[in-house]
Parts: structure tokens; sequence; C-alpha cells
């Protein structure tokens, strides 16, 4: 059935059809209707980072990034849920047209720019919370905000959303907000984890709750900058990698006009890079820092991969939008299958 809907939806714009799409979820919800979009995901629960995950299937973010959405699609089956990217304030993002769908390579490249109303929304509708499944808030930094100065947006938004999250990402790879993608290397990086961790500590004993922070990675990036990224997570405590985010590359796609357009590219281009990055940063790692996958995963097998280069959960976004509710059930039994 979702093929159907998917076809007439992929009629509009990409933006609208996306709006359109969460709208007509978020009412089905409130009207109690959530139960049509349910899959049947086998149950295949997961500790990670102190916390219980049901599945290890989650959502990732860019798709929800004001929260509005969050109790409907945690209602679908995901494991976990990731809101955000959410800015202290709020901000429009780049001009439109910024998103865009290369249906024939299952991708879509976006530069939506970080466009959101502001973590004191997001926290108002966290607060209404039904959702009672596991709940990351990611966040970055407002675009006027100059990149010497990131520290502070991430910390004002840590302040705000602590309380209310099961887990905090920090994003430093986007590609549409200029010199985010800077702050994933050498001082800078090391810089802003002991900002994050001293201020994760403060909130720590403020809540009396300890709150994880994973940081998300850009896949491009070489052998040793990837193994830099590593060791500093782990000097600096960080508790997760969430690997990858979208691509600045274009190999794939080079065939599409639109894949002249400026933006992260995701879906099937971006499956194998992220895999080598979860499979280097899992070489370097071990067991020392989880690792959440995510980028290109379109079925079961794609998903059971990402476990195996050394991830311990995955996230799904392009191919939901592809797929559907039913990848996420895909999604769970390709890496339930592993175990048996
Ligand atoms: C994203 N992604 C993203 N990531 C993030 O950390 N914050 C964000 O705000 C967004 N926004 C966003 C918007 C759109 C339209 C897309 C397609 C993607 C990246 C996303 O979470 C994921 O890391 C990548 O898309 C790779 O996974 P898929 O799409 O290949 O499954």
């Amino acid at each position: 059935m979702y093929t159907h809907i998917r076809d007439l939806l992929f009629k509009l714009d990409a933006e609208t059809s996306h709006e359109f799409s969460l709208d007509l979820i978020g009412a089905a919800e409130r009207l109690k209707l959530a139960g049509l979009f349910l899959t049947d995901v086998p149950q295949n629960p997961v500790e990670v980072m102190g916390i219980r995950f049901p599945n290890p299937v989650g959502l990732a973010a860019g798709l929800d990034k004001n929260g509005d959405y969050f109790n409907a699609l945690g209602a679908m089956g995901f494991g976990f849920v990731e809101i955000g990217t959410i800015t202290p304030k709020p901000q429009p993002g780049n001009p439109k047209p910024r998103l865009f769908r290369i249906p024939e390579a299952e991708a879509i490249i976006n530069r939506m720019g970080f466009n959101n109303k502001g973590v004191d929304h997001l926290v108002a509708q966290v607060k209404r919370r039904r959702y009672t499944g596991v709940l990351g808030i990611n966040i970055g930094k407002n675009a006027v905000t100059p990149v010497e100065n990131a520290a502070d947006d991430y910390v004002k938004c840590m302040q705000k959303v602590y309380a209310h999250a099961d887990y905090i990402t920090v994003n430093v790879s986007s590609p549409n907000t200029q010199g985010l993608r800077d702050l994933q290397f050498g001082d800078s990086l090391n810089r802003l984890l002991e900002t994050i961790k001293i201020e994760q500590r403060k909130l720590q004993l403020e809540h009396s709750r300890y709150v994880p922070v994973a940081v998300k990675i850009a896949p491009d990036m070489d052998y040793d900058a990837v193994t830099q990224v590593a060791q500093s997570l782990v000097s600096q405590g960080i508790d997760g990698v969430i690997a990858t985010n979208t691509t600045i590359g274009r190999e794939g796609v080079e065939a599409f006009d639109i894949s002249k357009e400026t933006g992260g590219l995701s879906g099937l281009p971006v499956r194998d890079k992220s895999t080598r990055v979860i499979r280097i940063l899992h070489e370097e790692l071990g067991d020392k820092l989880p690792i959440i996958g995510v980028g290109g995963i379109s079925d079961g097998e794609s998903a059971a991969e990402k476990i195996k280069a050394g991830a311990k959960l995955v996230q799904l976004y392009s191919g939901f939008i592809y797929h559907g509710p039913q990848l996420i059930r895909e999604a769970a039994k390709g890496i339930a299958n592993l175990k048996n």
C-alpha cells in the first residue's frame, strides 16, 4: 500500500510532500489511529549507553526537527526516535527549493540548513510527550553564530533539553551550515567536547540523572581522520558515536542533473561510505564506545551490514521515505536473523 501512497506523494515537490505526510501521520495519531501505521516489529532489546532499546532500529535526525511528530513516529514501531537538529534560536534555513529526490538511485539531496523553530518550541513539545520509547535530541548551532563560538550554542541547547532527553546528539557533521564540519577535527573537536563534558557533569548533578552524549560524524573523512575522531571521543569520555550524516560526494548519482544541486546526499549512494566509517571506528574503538550506524539502509540486509561492521544500533531516514514504515520491521528482522 505504501508504494501507491508514495507514488501520489512523489508527484508533489519534495518538501511539500514531506510536510504533508508528517501532518497526516500526526493527525492520525491524535485521532488515536496510529495503529494504522504500526508495523509488527520483532522485539529484540539491546542495552546501549546505559539505555534499554526495545529494538535496535531508530529514526534518524532531521525528519522531525522540531519535535512536532515524534509521538506518531514513535508509534510506528521504531526502537528509538531522534528529533532535531534543533538550534538555540529559531531560524528559517536556506531558501527553497532545498530538498531534492533522485528516485532512480533511492537518494535524496538536501540543503535544508537547520530550518527549525528553536529549542524552546521543541522543549514545549517534548513536555507533552505521550511516546514512552527512547527519545534522542540532536543539537546544533545557529547559522549566525560564528563557528568559534559554536560551543555556546551547544551548551545552551544542552541546558534546555537535558531534562527531557534519553540521550543527546551533538551534530558536527551537517554540510549545510558553514564551518560546522570543521568542528570534527583536532583541537576544535577536543575543545568542544571538553566544554560539552563539563556541562554534562554539571547537569548530571543538577538533575541527579546521567544523560549520555553521542557525537554524529560525516562520511567524508579519510582513514586517519576517522581514527583521530575515535581517539578524541574516547579520551573526552563521550558516550557514543553516530556514523554517518549525509555525504558531500556525488559518486553513484553523477548521471542525474539533480546531482549538481548543492547539499548533503543520502540514501543508497551513502551506504558503503557509512559502513566504511563504522568499520574503521569499530577497529579503533572495539567495545569502548557504541556506534549507531546510519546511511543507506533500505532493507534487512543493509541494516544487518551495519551491525556486522560494528554498530550496536541503526537509524533510518531516506530508506524510510522510499519504503515506508515496513522498512522498520524489515531492518529489525534482518538484524534479529544475525543472532540466529
Ligand atoms: C538529514 N539528516 C540530518 N542529520 C542530522 O543530524 N540533523 C539534521 O537536521 C538532519 N536533517 C536531514 C534532512 C534531510 C532531508 C535528510 C535526507 C537527512 C541526515 C540523516 O539523519 C542521516 O544521517 C543521513 O540522511 C543518512 O541516512 P540515510 O538517509 O541514508 O538513511
